[in-house]
């Protein structure tokens, strides 16, 4: 059940640009056309004498926002058009309002420049590109390299050894609904409609980068149409928009170009991963070794975090990795659904999986064979761990048993070579500080206000749900509001933290909801008589914390920053499980590659919306297949940027690509984790898939790919 579908469907639900009010103007960005340099003079006079071109401005006085990871607001901390450098094609030169659409696009486009043009590197081996360490580059106890015991002298001494190195190429979100919204102001109150993961963030940012008080600025987010991380920070087109809506004294909308969309916003950074393993005859593994090169911009460090989930996924004894950053000429790179994870199980799967191969083991159960109840870095208890469960269960689903491990032995009815690949993935479980307010009416609906963003993930549902059964009302009573700062915080939701954190939340609400209800502490309530016996509609406010958290990340929130907890936590380490079963058809003469079939099981701790719940899982190995098969943002050597900047040459995937998928789950609560049993599932559903994919290639060939996508020119 989806509590929002019909208003979705319907197109009752308002996205951040959907809004029209009178008096409003339409702006547009002209961008920069080098791969780095100065820009020495904008011609607008064109752009000027275009009927119903209203304004045209190059230079904006904005503080800059600063970047998300290090302590701001933005997706980067670059602000552009507030000097006369340009670090990467693509960035905003000049933004123009019209009348309409139509006359601020062709006035943008009418917009030329003369740069002088600097060298720029776009590749982690680019000549001019800088490799920085991460734990010197930004010295934090949270970003040192991972080290348990001597990793590189067990592998050293194992009987099975393992080296293989993988890379990852940069990949774009291109979510559905594009970057963009809706300003204006009322007196000296700015209004911001736009889809966004972080209306806190666009609120403070905004507040930072205009030299305001926050108190003036109201951020509205209800509905994003997707954000898998793009939609996570104060993008750069927002705060020129508050200035020009400002100056005509209209309302703005500015929705960018899909194109355009690729220079602004974030994208999952290029990696290269090199993988070493040492193990004992039977395929146990000893020790591991994960080193990670991650390219980042010249302007800022995106931290990488991909050791983080590798050395937790199997017992071993010593575990070494290694995080280095690249800076290159782009815009900041950023969170993309399982951002680093996807990439890092992609690299240590396929791994594992020639180690199974190596040794001649099935790969299912040499991977349960180096299954732990301890995480190997803390020594720490894993709140839960129900990978076995996943694993066993989805081997079952599957038909596993069948499997002839010779690769190249199974065929399909048409003569395709058939393969079958597994793979394991996890994700960190985190919860963050949060708010929540209930309120209980005369007429017996229960209003939740609580930290949160409707995405397509179905918060709204989760909550309803939650809410509905404790009290035992209809879920049709219950109203959730999210995405909104006027009736709440609107921490950053992702980090598959937003169950976690507003479930918990709108649950300590329910406590109190009842103490000032005086009902009891269980069972059902009826909301309308309890409220008549009070006298009035009864309102509570609650802030919730992460396991160890104290009051300080309440503070954080409340002003715009993260205040993020876990993965580790006092006492316990939790993370998301999950186990995918591909199998693939390669056409022998073609060599196209289909996925006819996945077994998905996720242990993503008590299921709290079935419905919503598979539909992530769905989502997330969809996400996986196109990582494994087709998605790949190509860079331009020649202009810089990114080149293949449409729906037509970035090809996500599509019906045709996607067929059956069998999702399942282990719901098993865990209570230590938070009071409702919830951990996160958006983005360890797609972690892991892409590996399984390519493990079910090398299934069907014999050929193990170190490069994503796996494209028919290399199957061949
Ligand atoms: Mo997600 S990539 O944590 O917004």
């Amino acid at each position: 059940m989806r509590v929002d579908a019909y208003d979705k469907v319907t197109g009752k639900a308002l996205y951040g640009a959907d809004r029209v009010l009178p008096g409003m103007a339409f702006a547009a960005l002209a961008l920069a056309k080098i791969g780095r340099g100065r820009v020495s003079g904008v011609d607008t006079s064109a752009a000027l004498a275009v009927p119903g071109v209203l304004l045209v401005e190059t230079k904006f006085d904005l503080a800059s926002p600063g970047f998300l990871m290090g302590g701001g607001f933005g997706f980067q901390s670059l602000q552009p058009m507030t000097d006369d450098h340009i670090a990467y094609r693509g960035q905003p030169i000049a933004i123009v309002v019209a009348e309409t659409p139509v006359a601020a696009t062709e006035a943008a486009e009418a917009i030329t420049a003369e740069y002088e043009e600097e060298p720029f590197a776009l590749h982690l081996d680019s000549e001019g590109a800088t490799t920085l360490v991460q734990e010197e580059a930004i010295p934090l106890p949270f970003l040192a390299d991972i080290k348990v015991g001597d990793a590189d002298a067990v592998i050293d001494s194992c009987a099975v050894r393992i080296e293989e190195t993988f890379e990852h190429p940069p990949q774009h979100a291109v979510p559905m609904e594009l970057n963009g919204g809706v300003v204006w102001w009322q007196d000296d109150r700015l209004i911001v409609h736009e889809g966004t993961q972080n209306a806190n963030a666009v609120r403070f940012g905004l507040a930072q980068q205009l030299g305001i008080d926050a108190e003036l600025i109201e951020v509205h987010s209800p509905y994003v149409g997707g954000g898998f991380g793009q939609k996570n920070s104060l993008l750069v087109h927002i705060g020129p928009l508050a200035v020009v809506s400002r100056r005509l004294g209209r309302p703005v909308k500015l929705v960018l170009a899909r194109t355009q969309t690729f220079h602004n916003g974030s994208f999952r950074p290029a990696t290269k991963h090199r993988i070493r393993l040492g193990a004992d005859a039977t395929g146990r593994i000893l020790a591991a070794v994960h080193e990670v090169d991650q390219q980042t911009s010249r302007h800022d460090l995106f931290i990488a975090g991909h050791t983080e989930v590798t050395s937790r996924l199997y017992g071993f004894s010593a575990f070494r990795g290694r995080q280095r950053l690249v800076q290159t000429d782009v815009q900041t790179p950023g969170y993309m659904r399982a951002p680093f994870e996807s990439p890092s199980m992609f690299a240590f799967e396929q791994a594992v999986d020639e180690l199974a191969h190596t040794v001649g083991r099935d790969p299912v159960q040499l991977r349960l064979d180096n299954d732990t109840e301890t995480d190997p870095v803390t020594g720490l208890p894993f709140s839960s761990r129900h990978v076995g469960d996943c694993l066993r269960r989805g081997a079952e689903l599957f038909g596993w048993s069948g499997r002839n491990p010779e690769p190249g032995s199974m065929r399909a009815e048409d003569g395709s070579l058939v393969g079958w690949g597994v793979a394991i993935g996890n994700y960190p479980g985190s919860i963050v500080a949060a708010n929540a307010t209930l309120t209980a009416s005369a007429d017996g609906r229960v209003t939740v206000a609580v930290d949160g963003h409707e995405m397509g993930q179905g918060i709204r549902s989760t909550v309803a749900l939650l809410v509905a059964r404790d009290l035992g009302i209809p879920v049709a009573d219950v109203t959730v509001q999210v995405g909104d700062t006027t009736v709440g915080t609107q921490h950053l939701t992702a980090g598959s933290w937003g169950t976690a954190t507003a479930l918990p939340a709108v649950h300590s609400g329910l406590q109190e909801l009842r103490k000032h209800l005086n009902v009891a502490d269980t069972g059902d309530v009826d909301v309308a008589s309890a409220v008549a016996d009070a006298g009035h509609a009864v309102q509570v406010s609650v802030g919730s914390l992460g396991p160890g958290q104290t009051a300080d990340a309440l503070a954080q929130t409340n002003t715009g920053h993260l205040a993020i907890s876990g993965p580790v936590f006092p006492g316990f380490v939790t993370f998301s499980w999950i186990a995918h079963f591909v199998e693939v058809h390669v056409e022998p003469t073609t060599c196209r590659i289909r996925v006819p079939r996945v077994v998905s099981v996720a242990d993503c701790g008590r299921v709290a919306s079935p419905v919503t719940a598979a539909s992530q899982v769905r989502g997330g190995v969809i996400w996986g297949i196109g990582a494994a098969l087709r998605e790949e943002s190509m860079v331009d050597d020649r202009v810089g940027g990114f080149l293949n900047t449409t729906l037509e040459e970035y090809p996500v995937m599509v019906n045709a690509d996607v067929h059956r998928i069998d999702v399942d789950f282990i719901d098993k609560p865990d209570y230590q984790f938070n009071p409702v049993g919830v951990k996160g599932l958006g983005e360890v559903s797609m972690v892991g898939a892409a590996a399984a994919v390519a493990n079910a290639v090398h299934h069907a060939t014999g050929r193990r790919h170190h490069r994503l996508p796996i494209r028919i020119e290399h199957v061949l």
